[in-house]
């Protein structure tokens, strides 16, 4: 039998590319999402690629009886995912109530509900945001937690926290806490990929719509930083890759009795690369011109951080494969099937 996995925000950009991964590794997937930014047509593409539509729920995590519907419904599940969440930076600064709301009531029901339906464990997107700016790169997990600069961070600090304190109170479940650096791309077969609503914030889908002319230029945020180019420096991950160390994630955790019961985890390609050399990269892989000029800085970022993903290569035996110019030419491929 399939062991059965809930994955929250299941149909989201991150969500949608590991349900591929666990339905193509042989597990069983329910999705739970309340598709405030993401569109029920992901189903299809996931159809698509898989062979197999998953079960999907639509509902808010932040109600526990909608929750514990799910569970009562869906028997047997074994482990959680929990991608359900809030995560634009300057929105947080905006709605924090929304942010705190969303992003910690979700986990709290969910761990809440954990024992109760027999749920081994919960594996949680973190982001290297916790780190803040990094005092040396690239950065291991035992570097130390900086003070969020936004409620979205603090979100994500404070659910580390919470999980841990629970497990560490004797709740009888377990937790991989997956810092992840920055997550770009589309799946090859470009059924799925980033759906931004409205003007996109994150540097990648911003590019691609330029390339698509549906922006008439990019604007990178500062030139004078303390790096080679004087552009901030980030580790830039494929969206499959980072799909794939879920589903390691999920399967040390579920099969391994010897394991801790929390490990954190940094989700990087160990390779900095600045605004302008990821520019450079799209163009190299597309032969498309992106147009671009040098703006301001843009506040609250950082200035260089990457990963020492040592621990995931070594204990998950996972490594970030895509080369970053083939990232780049999926994502260019997506984004010319979503503006056609
Ligand atoms: C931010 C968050 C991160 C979060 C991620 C996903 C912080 C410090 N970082 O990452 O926690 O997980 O978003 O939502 O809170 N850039 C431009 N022009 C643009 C857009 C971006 O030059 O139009 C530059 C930025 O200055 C930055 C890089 O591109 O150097 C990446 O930016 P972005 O994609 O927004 O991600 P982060 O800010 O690194």
């Amino acid at each position: 039998m399939k062991t059965k996995i809930l994955v929250t925000g299941g149909t989201g950009y991150i969500g949608s590319h590991t349900v591929v991964e666990l339905q193509n590794a042989g597990y069983e997937v329910v999705i739970i999402d309340n598709l405030s930014n993401s569109n029920i047509g992901v189903l299809d593409g996931i159809n698509k690629i898989t062979g197999i539509r998953p079960v999907f729920v639509e509902g808010d995590c932040t109600d526990i009886n909608t929750l514990r519907k799910l569970f009562d419904e869906n028997p047997g599940i074994k482990g959680i995912i929990n991608f359900a969440a809030s995560k634009a930076v300057g929105e947080s600064v905006q709605k924090p109530l929304l942010y705190y709301k969303n992003n910690l009531n979700t986990l709290i029901n969910l761990l809440e509900l954990m024992p109760e339906y027999g749920v081994k464990g919960i594996v949680f997107s973190s982001s290297c945001t916790v780190y803040g700016e990094p005092d040396h790169n690239p950065i291991n997990e035992g570097a130390p937690i900086k003070p969020a600069t936004s409620p979205y961070g603090n979100t994500k600090q404070i659910s580390e926290e919470i999980i841990e304190d629970y497990i560490r109170s004797g709740a009888p479940i377990k937790s991989i806490l997956l810092r992840y650096f920055n997550p770009i791309g589309a799946h090859p077969s470009a059924e799925i990929g980033e759906l931004p609503l409205g003007v996109p914030q994150n540097l990648v889908p911003y590019l691609t719509q330029t390339a698509a002319g549906i922006r008439k230029e990019l604007t990178v945020f500062g030139d004078d930083y303390n790096t080679p180019d004087g552009s901030c420096i980030r580790d830039y991950i494929d969206v499959v890759d980072l799909a794939k160390a879920h589903v390691i994630a999920m399967k040390r955790m579920l099969d391994n009795n010897d394991t801790d019961s929390v490990e954190i985890f940094n989700l990087g390609t160990g390779r900095g690369l600045s605004v302008l050399e990821l520019i450079a990269s799209f163009e190299r892989a597309t032969g498309v011109k992106v147009p671009h000029k040098i703006g301001n800085r843009r506040e609250g970022d950082i200035e260089k951080i990457w990963a020492d993903p040592k621990k995931a290569n070594e204990v998950l035996g996972w490594k970030a494969e895509v080369p970053v110019d083939e990232t780049m030419k999926n994502a260019w491929t997506w984004q010319q099937k979503i503006s056609k």
